[in-house]
């Protein structure tokens, strides 16, 4: 299979310092690639985390459906809905000055069929205020990809592993058919998407899709040769409970942080010495 083409691009990825208030977009993210600069994701919730985020100087912010399990305690993404996926899409974007705000598409809207698809899609940019939104699927969803790019919405595919069919693909295993995700991603840019996720494939496939394709690739689980990076906020801040995917790397371990505080705070109202003086108004 040949390297695919589209249109060339102009502008640059901002790189300003921190805090800089200035859009990354689906351009300045197509010259990052062109650049090798490599490109930046994380997933994010809420305002103050997504501020957080945006003035540390990540590129993409991903309101992902994993809110369904970080957040509400599901175990899988497939109950969220989509104005759960609107609540907190509205907070992200509401904080984001510098990073592109991408919202995920919830199970099943990226399988409805072109019309209802674009339907909520476009709820989901007109309520939340995103610039992108992602879906899980690519040949399969090539006609609905093409549409909302069509209607000007700004799309990601997510190939590989695609979390919302977890039970039919019978768990989260990495997926190692490579004719699949050739095809998945050849037709996913030739529908239009501006960046392609991959999840959980070996890296292998996801170097010689990234050289394939003329748009950024984003992997998680997918190695070191895609054109970025993101990962759940939760694991690699060790805010989770129970197992760590291998692919993680754990930056932090936030809970126990917690744990520490949230006891001081217990055992000091248990003793009376919370609040003291200067925490006590006259
Ligand atoms: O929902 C999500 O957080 C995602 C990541 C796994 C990339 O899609």
């Amino acid at each position: 299979m040949g390297k695919i083409s589209t249109n060339p691009t102009s502008g640059t990825l901002p790189s300003g310092p921190p805090g800089t208030p200035s859009p990354v977009t689906v351009r300045s993210l197509k010259l990052a690639k062109d650049a090798g600069r490599r490109v930046t994701m994380l997933t994010v919730y809420d305002y103050p985390t997504a501020r957080l985020l945006d003035q540390a100087g990540i590129d993409m912010l991903l309101v992902g459906d994993s809110l369904g399990m970080v957040v509400q305690g599901h175990t899988t993404t497939v109950p969220v809905t989509l104005s759960e996926m609107i609540y907190h899409g509205r907070m992200v974007a509401r904080a984001a000055q510098h990073a592109m705000v991408v919202v995920d598409l919830p199970f099943p809207v990226g399988q409805l069929g072109v019309r209802d698809t674009l339907r909520k899609a476009a709820r989901v940019v007109k309520q939340t205020g995103c610039q992108a939104v992602k879906l899980e699927g690519g040949a399969a969803q090539a006609d609905t990809i093409a549409a909302l790019v069509d209607a000007g919405i700004a799309t990601i595919a997510h190939i590989g592993l695609r979390p919302q069919s977890v039970h039919a693909l019978g768990g989260y295993r990495v997926q190692r058919d490579r004719e699949r995700l050739m095809q998945d991603a050849e037709a996913a840019v030739r529908a239009g998407a501006f960046a392609i996720l991959l999840e959980c494939v070996p890296e292998a496939f996801a170097r010689e899709v990234t050289r394939m394709v003329p748009v950024p690739t984003i992997g998680i689980g997918a190695g070191a040769g895609c054109d970025g990076q993101v990962l759940v906020l939760h694991d690699m801040l060790g805010l989770g409970e129970g197992r760590v995917p291998r692919f993680v790397r754990q930056y932090a371990n936030l809970r126990s942080v917690i744990d520490d505080a949230v006891g001081r705070y217990r055992d000091d109202v248990i003793a009376g010495t919370f609040p003291g003086a200067p925490e006590s108004f006259e």
